[in-house]
């Protein structure tokens, strides 16, 4: 059985790979090993906000009635994210090299704050709140692609 934060933790991590992956690979000027990163990276994040915006978000302000609280401040979060992902992913069609790494690193330090609070506030909250955490995490596990 794996916890909430044990599974979303290691999403983390693997989107933080294929980012860096990414990076590096435009750094090369590899178009089409980025485009591959890129598109395996957005791909994990966009199901990442999902599980968090869609199930596990609402399911933490149900038990705890905290509707105004943290949730909202990452849903907020992912919405900058998102307009910066759209961003990446307009410089590498344009394969705008300086652009890309520009916004690349503004990417990562807005992800690593923001995982950092769920990391070590949200996720240990929700696994304490959240009392049917287990088939939660494991509907995530079947529903995966990887
Ligand atoms: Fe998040
Ligand atoms: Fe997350």
């Amino acid at each position: 059985m794996t916890s909430i934060p044990e599974f979303m933790t290691h999403m983390h991590r693997e989107c933080d790979e294929l980012f860096s992956e990414a990076e590096a690979a435009v750094a090369k000027q590899d178009w089409p090993l980025a485009l591959t990163k890129w598109q395996g990276f957005a791909s994990e994040l966009t199901k990442h906000f999902n599980q968090e915006e869609e199930v596990l978000f609402p399911k933490f302000e149900q038990a705890t009635g905290m509707t105004a609280g943290p949730t909202q401040v990452m849903r907020m979060e992912h919405q900058q994210m998102r307009a910066i992902v759209q961003d990446l992913d307009n410089a590498l069609a344009a394969k705008q090299k300086d652009e890309y790494l520009g916004l690349s690193e503004t990417l990562m330090v807005t992800m690593q704050q923001h995982n950092m609070k769920e990391e070590m506030m949200l996720y240990p909250m929700m696994e304490q709140n959240i009392a049917e955490g287990e088939q939660i995490i494991e509907s995530f596990k079947a529903s995966s692609v990887i």
